[in-house]
C-alpha cells in the first residue's frame, strides 16, 4: 500500500503544502505573501498573521489537487527550523493538530536539509557523498552529504559558509540600493540579462578556507553608487542593467571559487545547487560551464523545488518515514536549528 505524507512549509514568508506518495510528489502549493512588499522586507508579525490566514486553504488545495483524502495520510511533516518564529509556530502548530485529529504521527524537518534534498524530487538524483551549494535568503552553506556505513541514514555535514550576510541578502539588498522592490534577487536576474557583467569591478572577499563573506561587497555596492551618483543624479537608471549583470557576475564567481574548492578539496565530483539563489540563471549557466570543464556530474533543481516550497519538505520527510524516524507531540519549533 502507498504511504501518504502531508508536508507544511511555514518558515518564511509562503504558505506551503505538499502531498507525497512513496517518495513522489502529487501536489505543492505555495501561497507568496505580497504584503512585505511595501517595507522593503519581511514583517515578522505579518507574516505569522497571513500564515494563519493561508494554512487551511493550501493545505486544502494540496489535498484536493493530489486526489489523496485526509484519511488517507501516514503522516504530516513540518518545518521545524530555522525560520521566523512566529511564521514556524503556524506550521508546526498545524501540522500537530491536524495530526492528533487524523491520529498518525508527524515528522520534523530542518529546513536547510530540506533543501539539499530537493535534489531527490525528480531524477537525475545525486549519489552519495555529493557536495551541495544552498544560497538562500538567509543561508550560504556548502554541505558535504552522505550516507552513515552503519546506519544508511543520510548525514551532512557544512563544511563552509557565510561569516556575515547571505548570498541572496547580498541579491536582495543590491536590489534596495538600486531602488528595486523587495525581494529583489530576481529583478537583478532579469536585468541582469542584458547588462555587460565587466562593466564595474567589485572587490571579493579573502575569506580562507570554504567560508563566505558578503558585508563587504554590500558596502562597496552602497558607497559605488553613492559616489556615481554625486556625478550623475540618473546614473542608476542609465546603466540598470551593466550594474546588475556586475554584481551578479562578482557574488556568483565568490560563490563558485569555494564551491571549486570544495570539489578539490573532497575529490568530488558530484555537485548540486539549492535554495532560493539557485534559481538564479547568471548562477545556474556558470555552474554548468564550470561543471563541464570540471568533469562534474551537476545537479540543478526545477525551479519550483529552488524557491522555499513543501515539497522539499515532504522529501526530507520521506526519508526519515523510512527510518521510522518520528516526532514527539511536545516538539516546539526553533529560529536558529543547525543542520
Ligand atoms: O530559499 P529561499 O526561497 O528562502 C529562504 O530560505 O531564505 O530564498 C530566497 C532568496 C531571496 O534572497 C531571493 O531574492 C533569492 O532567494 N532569489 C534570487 C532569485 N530568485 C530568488 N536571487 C537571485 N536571482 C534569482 N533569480
Ligand atoms: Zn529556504
Amino acid at each position: 500500500m502507498l504511504k501518504y505524507i502531508l508536508a507544511i512549509e511555514s518558515s518564511c514568508d509562503d504558505t506551503s503544502a505538499s502531498v507525497l506518495a512513496d517518495g513522489k510528489i502529487l501536489s505543492n502549493l505555495t501561497a507568496t505573501q505580497t504584503i512585505h512588499e511595501r517595507f522593503g522586507g519581511v514583517v515578522p508579525e505579518l507574516a505569522s498573521r497571513d500564515h494563519e490566514k493561508n494554512i487551511v486553504p493550501v493545505v486544502h488545495e494540496a489535498l484536493k489537487t493530489s486526489g489523496v483524502e485526509k484519511k488517507q495520510l501516514n503522516a504530516i511533516a513540518f518545518t521545524r527550523g530555522p525560520g521566523l518564529i512566529g511564521s514556524l509556530l503556524v506550521g508546526t502548530s498545524f501540522a500537530k493538530s491536524m495530526a492528533l485529529a487524523l491520529n498518525i504521527p508527524i515528522i520534523e524537518v530542518n529546513h536547510m536539509q530540506a533543501h539539499v534534498l530537493a535534489h531527490f524530487i525528480d531524477d537525475p538524483k545525486p549519489k552519495f557523498p555529493f557536495i551541495c551549494l544552498t544560497v538562500s535568503g538567509g543561508h550560504t552553506q556548502i554541505v558535504l552529504t552522505s550516507t552513515s556505513d552503519t546506519t544508511g541514514k543520510i548525514e551532512m555535514k557544512v563544511v563552509g559558509e557565510t561569516q556575515d550576510d547571505a548570498a541572496g541578502e547580498a541579491f536582495d539588498k543590491t536590489a534596495k540600493i538600486l531602488g528595486l522592490p523587495y525581494p529583489g534577487g530576481t529583478l537583478i536576474d532579469k536585468n541582469a540579462r542584458d547588462g555587460n557583467p565587466h562593466a564595474f569591478e567589485f572587490p571579493r572577499p579573502r575569506i580562507d578556507g570554504l567560508n563566505f563573506s558578503f558585508s563587504g561587497l554590500k558596502t562597496a555596492i552602497l558607497y559605488f553608487v553613492r559616489d556615481q551618483q554625486k556625478l550623475d543624479a540618473d546614473f542608476v537608471t542609465k546603466n540598470l542593467p551593466d550594474i546588475c549583470a556586475s554584481v551578479q557576475y562578482t557574488i556568483v564567481s565568490i560563490l563558485l571559487s569555494k564551491l571549486k574548492k570544495a570539489a578539490e578539496d573532497f575529490q568530488i565530483n558530484e555537485i548540486a545547487i539549492a535554495g532560493g539563489v539557485s534559481a538564479n540563471s547568471g548562477l545556474r549557466n556558470a555552474f554548468q560551464l564550470l561543471g563541464k570543464e570540471q568533469n562534474w556530474n551537476t545537479y540543478i533543481p526545477d525551479f519550483q523545488y529552488c524557491t522555499d516550497n513543501a515539497a522539499m519538505i515532504a522529501m526530507a520527510a520521506w526519508f526519515k518515514y523510512l527510518n521510522g524516524d518520528f516526532t514527539r507531540q511536545d516538539i516546539t519549533p526553533l529560529a536558529r536549528y543547525s543542520i
